[in-house]
Parts: structure tokens; C-alpha cells; sequence
């Protein structure tokens, strides 16, 4: 018997709802047929958009959109995406699968997608081969509301109005894909490039710096001595594999040591955002500037035959729970991560979506965000949950992992795993119920467990009935390898 310890009285940060946050990136079928399919496709679509895609992230809540990359951010030309599309340049992806990227989706059709989503953009821009101009220019394009030439060309594209974009960064990855530099470089040619990052009119710019890859704690440090006072957030990225990054395995038809070792992985993710935190800290005192983990989720073998530039990967139960562990690792930091953007959207990588001509499926993954959207701008609330160890000899940790929080009707909302492979918990919670409703969802299945255009839904998220009240508070049967929602108010 495990227990689970509810204390309501206190209440911790706020969970900011961009913590559910998402990527898209131009590369492979995460744009083209995945979000995007142009207006004359034979697939169901608005403005291009495909409409079930559109459906299906509606339900989920998703609050913000990262858009053009990733490595592709620090090639991407924005003026070459606007405009008349016959007269758009076409030009080669060169860091995914080398093929013909034809910039028929620009900033007009990812500002379109947000609307149609209901989500905030955060647009990256380029430093690595940009200018301070281009960088200027975009934003000018995207927010002026005035006589300017960047809002004149906006206009004679066919928007009048800008748009209101909050969050933009300031290059990507720039100690690799973009640009190879060192921190001290990145450094001041962040605090130069963000200098022409304008304000207009009441468009207030979130300003996002390129932060470490995984432990590059130098990295964070250098960065934070010198341009801490000019950003709003700094990024962090860490992708969770078992083995070597060179020897990739595959998403599917693992053994439970690798399962194991995934999620054992996955929560060194908790150790990056306290230690980062800890350096944040000592160059901003009073945790004015974010953390946004901008780029986090599994990253696995292509699936077999498609183009190894396109990291094209199926999703199973695994991926659901370093989605799950994840999520509540954030949530338990929402004092200090303010972002985080699984990568990638759509058949990428850790996708809570895969597409296949008009074929639709949901992952996973996307049952989880479905679970946990109860949390977002919701106050995290102290728990706790006792737990066995699971795991093999090498690959062990605790068998239940938990984050609860309360919204603004009061409502709570608990979000519980049991990662163990093989057994069920019996948990046990104190919690008085003071005559609320109490109600829980559960997705559950094997380890390997996938959903394919077969079969589509093989996993999914079910109501769960097992709940047991009492004069002490209420009790359940988690099964293994199982998520759960659990709602009381
Ligand atoms: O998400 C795929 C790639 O991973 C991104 O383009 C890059 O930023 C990271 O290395």
C-alpha cells in the first residue's frame, strides 16, 4: 500500500499554462501534411490548416506554438515565406532530408495556424546567418501598427492589422546548429541582435536567449553573467534516449531494461532544471528571467524505411510516461520554468499526432497532454506520494510519481504515475473529499503499446471507476504502467 499525501493548505507557483506548450519545425511532415496541406488539397483543411489536426490540438488546450525551429530557425529567411507563393523562393532544407523546402507556409500561414489553434506564437528568429536587420524587420513586420515600410509590405500582403506576438527568441542552439559559437560570443551578439527587438505600440516583446544544451553549465553561466538584464526567459534543451546518441534505438519492440533506462533517463531532466536554476540565480536573484525548456522529449530510430532526415518515429506507452514525468517535473518547477515545448508536434520525434495522407492518428503522448490540461494556470499544490522502487538492478526509481495543483474554481486536479512494468499500486490519500465530487481518467496499457492508422485507438484514455471513498479520504488500484487524472470539486 502506497500513500498519497494531498496538502491543500499549501499552495506553491503558479503553473503557467505555456508549460504545455508545443514545436513545429520545418522539417520532415511536421509542416507540409502534417499542420499544413494548402488550400486546394483533397484533405479536409481551413485556410490550408488541416481541420482534424486543428480539432484535435483544440481539445488539448494547446497554449503556445513554436515556430520555425529548431536548426531550421537559424537558416530560415523570413522574407523568402511572404508574399504572392509562385513568386516564394524555393530552397533546400539542407539540415532535414535535403529536400525542397517551397516557403508556401511563412509567417502569414503560422500566424493563421495559431488563430485557428487558439494558441500564442513564439517565433524564433535567426542569428546564426541573419542580420540585426532581418531580425528588426520581422518583428516591425509582424507588430507595427503605423506608416513604416515593414507594415506597408504586410499590408500589400494582405494584412492590414498586425498581429500581437509576446514571445520571440533570439536564435537557436547557437552553440551548435546555430553558429557554433561560444557562450561569451553568443553572449554579446545576443544583447546586440535584441537590442532592435522593438517594442510597438502596446505589443510587449517576451525576449528569449539561447540557453545550454543539457549540463553546458558554462554555457548558462556566461550567458546569464553578461545578458541576464536584457532577456525575459533563457532556453534549455534535453532530448532523453537509452544507449548512445550515435547508436539510436528503436521507438518500438524494446526490452523492459531499455524501457527503464529511458525513464531513469528522463528524470535527470529534474537535476538540469535545478542546477541551471541554482547559476540563474546567482546572476538574477529575484528569478525575474524564465526558464523554458523549449526543446524536450524522446528521440529514437526513424521508423524503417523513411528518410533518416525527417526523425519520422512511432510513439508507445514509454513515450507516454517521460511525457507524464516530465510534465509533473515542470509542474513541480513552475517557479522557475515558465515554457516548455515538447518536440515535435506533428510526426516528429515524441509526436502527440502522426499523419498519413488523411489519415489521423493520436499518440500516446497526446493522451497525456489530454490528462494533464486540468493544470494549466492552475497553483501547484504540495503532495507527495510514497512509493516501491521499479525498475531492474541498473535502471531503478521510484514507482509512482505525482504533481497536484488546484485551479481558480477550486477544483483540484491529480496527475499520477505508476511506471512500473509489471505491478499495480494500492494507493492510499487522507484527502478530506468535504462532500466534493470525485472523478478520474486513466490511460494504461504494455509498455510497447502504439497506435497506428490500423489501429488508432489501442491506447486511449478511458473513464476510471476504482475509486473507493471513505470516511478517511479515498483509495485506488493503479495498474501498471498507467497514468491518471484524478479531479476533485
Ligand atoms: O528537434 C529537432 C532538432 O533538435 C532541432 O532542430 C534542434 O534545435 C535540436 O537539435
Amino acid at each position: 500500500m502506497s500513500k498519497l499525501i494531498i496538502n491543500k493548505e499549501q499552495r506553491k507557483s503558479f503553473i503557467n499554462r505555456n508549460i504545455y506548450g508545443h514545436f513545429s519545425e520545418h522539417l520532415g511532415r511536421c509542416i507540409y501534411n502534417g499542420l499544413f496541406v494548402g488550400e486546394d488539397s483533397e484533405i479536409p483543411n481551413n485556410k490550408g490548416m488541416r481541420s482534424d489536426v486543428v480539432e484535435a490540438l483544440r481539445k488539448i488546450k494547446v497554449p503556445v506554438l513554436r515556430w520555425p525551429g529548431g536548426c531550421f530557425a537559424d537558416e530560415y529567411h523570413w522574407k523568402d515565406g511572404i508574399g504572392p507563393k509562385e513568386q516564394r523562393k524555393k530552397m533546400i532544407n539542407t539540415h532535414w532530408g535535403g529536400v525542397v523546402e517551397d516557403n508556401s507556409f511563412g509567417t502569414h500561414e503560422f500566424l493563421e495556424l495559431c488563430e485557428q489553434i487558439g494558441c500564442e506564437p513564439y517565433i524564433n528568429g535567426n542569428v546564426g546567418s541573419g542580420t540585426v536587420q532581418e531580425m528588426s524587420e520581422w518583428v516591425e513586420y509582424l507588430t507595427f501598427d503605423g506608416v513604416s515600410p515593414m507594415a506597408q509590405l504586410r499590408a500589400e500582403n494582405g494584412r492590414e492589422k498586425p498581429w500581437k506576438v509576446k514571445y520571440f527568441g533570439v536564435g537557436n542552439e547557437n552553440w551548435g546548429c546555430g553558429g557554433n559559437m561560444r557562450p561569451e560570443y553568443y553572449a554579446d551578439l545576443y544583447r546586440r541582435f535584441q537590442t532592435y527587438v522593438r517594442n510597438y505600440g502596446d505589443n510587449k516583446v517576451f525576449k528569449i536567449a539561447c540557453g545550454p544544451n543539457v549540463d553546458d553549465y558554462n554555457w548558462t553561466d556566461k550567458v546569464m553573467a553578461s545578458a541576464a538584464p536584457f532577456m525575459d526567459a533563457l532556453t534549455l534543451h534535453f532530448y532523453t534516449f537509452p544507449g548512445k546518441w550515435f547508436e539510436k534505438q528503436p521507438a518500438l519492440g524494446f526490452e523492459k531494461e531499455t524501457y527503464y533506462e529511458t525513464l531513469k533517463r528522463t528524470c535527470y531532466m529534474n537535476e538540469l532544471i535545478e542546477n541551471h536554476s541554482r547559476i540563474m540565480s546567482r546572476h538574477d536573484p529575484e528569478n525575474r528571467v524564465g526558464l523554458i525548456v523549449d526543446e524536450w522529449g524522446t528521440w529514437f530510430k526513424v521508423e524503417p524505411g523513411t528518410n533518416p532526415g525527417f526523425l519520422y518515429q512511432q510513439n508507445t506507452m514509454r513515450d507516454a510516461m517521460v511525457a507524464a514525468l516530465n510534465l509533473n517535473i515542470f509542474n513541480r518547477h513552475s517557479d522557475r520554468v515558465i515554457m516548455a515545448n515538447i518536440a515535435q508536434l506533428v510526426n516528429v520525434l515524441q509526436a502527440p499526432i502522426l499523419t498519413e495522407g488523411d489519415k489521423m492518428v493520436l499518440t500516446p503522448t497526446y493522451h497525456v497532454f489530454d490528462l494533464y490540461q486540468g493544470h494549466q494556470d492552475a497553483t501547484l499544490i504540495d503532495s507527495y506520494v510514497e512509493s516501491t522502487v521499479a525498475g531492474t538492478e541498473k535502471f531503478n526509481l521510484p514507482a509512482l510519481d505525482v504533481s497536484t495543483s488546484v485551479d481558480n474554481q477550486g477544483v483540484v486536479h491529480v496527475t499520477i504515475a505508476n511506471i512500473s512494468a509489471d505491478d499495480a499500486q494500492q494507493i492510499d490519500c487522507p484527502f478530506a473529499l468535504d462532500g466534493k465530487n470525485i472523478s478520474a481518467r486513466i490511460l494504461r496499457g504494455n509498455i510497447n503499446d502504439y497506435n497506428d492508422f490500423e489501429e488508432q485507438n489501442r491506447v486511449r484514455v478511458e473513464n476510471y471507476t476504482g475509486i473507493r471513498v471513505d470516511e478517511n479520504g479515498f483509495s485506488f488500484l493503479m495498474p501498471a504502467c498507467s497514468i491518471m487524472e484524478i479531479v476533485i470539486g
